[in-house]
């Protein structure tokens, strides 16, 4: 799985990495353009590649994918506003809004940049043909099932908060037609971590809505969802496979409808998930009766995903002199952040178990790098504790970019100034 920054023992990236630590003295996140670039070369044969910036939303890497071609999906305002700095153009299919609901703010938003509108409820398609009748929609359909790597990220079923439910896909094709909205599609994003089996169930799900429901579209939208190694036990989804369901589909519906039908994916994860590393460093070790612990300068408020899925990111130890590590004796070790919390630990399992983790012995001042965090990473960063957020750099044949500095403790000083309300 490891592919260049995921293999510190590259020698080039980790001249470079532990360039960046000394010069950061502090925990930052490193991406590789160019598995960027590999990633999107793998989904070339769809006819949309669109990037879920959620997962990884710094402008310049959506600047990175627009110059690749891809388009871009958003979810919020700030969402949209970074697509439109990075680019992307409003008018045209570049960017899909799909939030859960409209609110006041995004509402107004998508209606003065007349930005296509992915709904998610028959409350959102009212509220926007209320203020802009006419406006682009895409339908986001919950088939009455999902997947996922866990279930907070399973998005499909009834415990779901997300779609228009498969049954009401008629209602909703009523509100269309009497507001006069323009439908361009049918989405299905049933969870992340689609596996084969759900794959090919959404696929016939979205035939049969389509064929079923009498409605006319240009466009059908996989989702994302695809999955990515985390572990060396893991396989990378076959995008070849994952694309000939897919288009096996489009074309029964293209058949059906009598006219060419465009194919979108979008992905965050298989995109970027594999491209970003987060280097950390050693400041204390210690013993706690029998458990090994070592404590880096990076917590859950950097990375969130093994607090909240007890999600598995492999760790390398890179030692401060360039030594090299793989020849030290290894440790069983409970990696842990700076929080004021019990749960800053990195090597857990979903539920909170703690579970050590076998690493080359790793000495105070050593570099701990956590691999394949480029999905949901940074983007999923918070300010708790008061820590300020922390640098991302570009790394691009060999050459560095900061493409986020450091937030610094006035900056979330400033935003607390105190004003009397008269309403
Ligand atoms: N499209 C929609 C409508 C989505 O809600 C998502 C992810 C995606 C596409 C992209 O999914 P991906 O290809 O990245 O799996 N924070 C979690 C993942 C939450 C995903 C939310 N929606 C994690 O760290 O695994």
């Amino acid at each position: 799985m490891p592919t260049l920054i995921t293999d510190p023992t590259t020698a080039l990236h980790q001249t470079q990495l532990l360039a960046l630590a000394k010069h950061y003295q502090g925990p930052f996140w490193a991406y590789d353009a160019q598995i960027i670039r590999q990633q999107v070369a793998k989904l070339r044969q769809f006819d949309v590649i669109r990037f879920a910036q959620k997962s990884c939303s710094n402008t310049h890497i959506l600047r990175l994918m627009r110059e690749e071609g891809v388009k871009v999906d958003s979810v919020s305002v700030g969402e949209l506003e970074r697509a439109l700095q990075a680019g992307f153009s409003p008018e045209s299919d570049d960017i899909v809004f799909t939030a859960d609901l409209l609110d006041t703010e995004g509402l107004a938003r998508v209606r003065e940049l007349n930005v296509a509108v992915n709904t998610g409820s028959i409350d959102m398609l009212k509220q926007l043909a209320e203020v802009s009748p006419g406006h682009r929609v895409w339908l986001r359909i919950n088939p009455g099932f999902g997947h996922g790597h866990s279930q907070k990220t399973n998005t499909g079923g009834e415990n779901s908060k997300h779609g228009i439910w498969y049954e009401q896909l008629p209602d909703a094709l009523a509100v269309i037609h009497s507001a006069g909205l323009q439908l361009e599609g049918l989405h299905m994003h049933i969870g992340s971590g689609v596996d084969y089996q759900h794959l090919q169930q959404v696929c016939d799900a979205m035939v049969e809505q389509v064929l079923s429901s009498g409605c006319d579209l240009r466009a059908i939208s996989a989702g994302g969802g695809l999955s990515t190694p985390y572990t060396f036990d893991d396989q990378e989804i076959d995008p070849a496979h994952y694309f000939s369901l897919w288009d096996h589909a489009r074309h029964r519906i293209a058949e059906h409808l009598g006219h060419a039908i465009t194919l979108e994916i979008e992905p965050g994860r298989f995109l970027v998930a594999q491209s970003g590393v987060l280097v950390s460093q050693v400041r204390g070790t210690k013993w706690m009766g029998s458990r090994h612990f070592t404590l880096v300068d990076a917590g859950f408020s950097d990375l969130m995903r093994p607090a909240m899925y007890g999600s598995y990111h492999h760790i390398s130890v890179m030692a401060a002199d360039s030594s090299d590590t793989t020849s030290r004796p290894v440790q069983a070790t409970l990696v842990a952040g700076p929080l004021c919390e019990s749960g800053d630990v990195f090597t857990q399992l979903a539920g909170g178990e703690v579970e050590p983790r076998t690493l080359p012995l790793a000495y105070v001042g050593d570099y701990l790098v956590f691999h394949d965090t480029g999905a949901y990473g940074a983007s999923m960063s918070s300010n708790y504790n008061s820590r300020p957020l922390i640098p991302e750099v570009l790394i691009d044949n060999g050459h560095l970019t900061e493409i986020r500095r450091r937030q610094t403790v006035a900056e979330l000083l400033a935003l607390e100034s105190a004003r009397t309300l008269t309403l």
